[in-house]
């Protein structure tokens, strides 16, 4: 079985904030994060994206306490910063998470999203990194609200964009294209970015076989296999041979960089095209004469993304 690798325990933690819309494929990124043994995860904020606010949230509370992680969950937005809710539920289903049926909710934190955000930052003696694996509005809110926190962040690893095809319009990847004001602000912010796109997601694909060595990894290998069995639904009838755990590729990016190869660049979200809203429109080669903004994934080692999930599957 793959994933049978340790990780160096004396390795110091990097401490993060996971700010999702679970949705199978954050929910497995948290998987990864917990087990991983690499990553502080000091909390994890939601938002509404692939869902509505109120059923990622819930999703997030049973996630983590299928996976008996013990960690704070502020709840966040439940719309973009000015455009209507526009959910997933042809990928993720109704609930957001279908195909598992959700524990009864576990308790969160009295934090909402930018109050547990902006308090944990201000707070922290380290800088520390924001992994966002849904639209931005969170964390476009807390920089508008608080800018003084941008100092407090090492860097900002999200999952989004891309410079090639999108997945919601031949444009736009879906996290920008849900809030692409949110993802402006973000891009503009001065903050250093890691963009992982689908240049390097849909490269990332999980396929039947590998599914059906997650799901032979224990308790949590089978969860996380049941949840590929439905979210490999809406894949497979887009004619994909695997099954891209996008948010997953984000958090394995954080603490072992190899994992993607990236390259510095320009990189602008489109708000007004009518055919492009939600573009992240990307100048590798410098034509806009603009300051690169961004470290974009363009290529992906699979294999070491497989080792690393399932390894971390492994001790949970
Ligand atoms: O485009 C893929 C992204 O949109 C992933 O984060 C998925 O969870 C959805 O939010
Ligand atoms: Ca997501």
């Amino acid at each position: 079985m793959r994933g049978n690798g340790v990780y160096p325990e004396n390795s110091e933690k990097i401490p993060v904030i996971i700010d999702c819309d679970p949705g199978h494929d954050d929910a497995i990124a948290l998987m990864l994060a917990f087990g991983c043994r690499r990553l502080d995860v000091l909390g994890i904020t939601t938002v509404a994206g692939n869902t509505t606010g109120e059923n990622a949230y819930r999703n997030a509370l049973a996630i983590l306490s299928l996976i008996s992680a013990d960690v704070s969950v502020a709840r966040g937005a439940d719309s973009p910063i000015l455009r209507p809710l526009h959910t997933s539920r042809d990928v993720h289903g109704e609930s957001g998470l279908d195909g598992l049926s959700v524990p009864p909710n576990a308790k969160g934190g009295d934090l909402s999203a930018v109050e547990f955000l902006s308090s944990t930052l201000r707070r922290s003696e380290t800088k520390i990194t924001l992994v966002p694996t849904g639209p931005l509005t969170n964390i476009a809110i807390a920089f508008l609200a608080f800018p003084d926190i941008k100092e407090k962040i090492e860097r900002v690893v999200l999952m989004g964009g891309v410079a090639g095809q999108g997945n919601v319009t031949p444009s736009a990847e879906f996290n920008i294209f849900a809030d692409p004001e949110a993802a402006r602000v973000v891009f503009q912010s001065g903050v250093p970015i890691t963009m992982i796109g689908l240049d390097a997601t849909h490269k990332a694909l999980v396929y039947p076989e590998e599914v059906e060595e997650i799901r032979k990894i224990g308790r949590v290998g089978a969860l996380a296999a049941g949840l590929l069995d439905f979210y490999s639904l809406a894949y497979k009838a887009r004619g994909f041979k695997g099954t891209p755990i996008h948010d997953a590729l984000a958090v394995a990016a954080v603490f072992d960089e190899g994992v993607v190869k990236t390259e510095y660049a320009r990189v602008d979200v489109e708000i007004r095209g009518e055919f492009t809203a939600g573009r992240t429109v990307v100048d590798f080669r410098g034509v806009t004469g603009k300051e690169p903004n961004a470290k974009v994934a363009v290529d992906v080692d699979r294999d070491r993304f497989l080792n690393l999930l399932m390894s971390a599957i492994s001790v949970l």
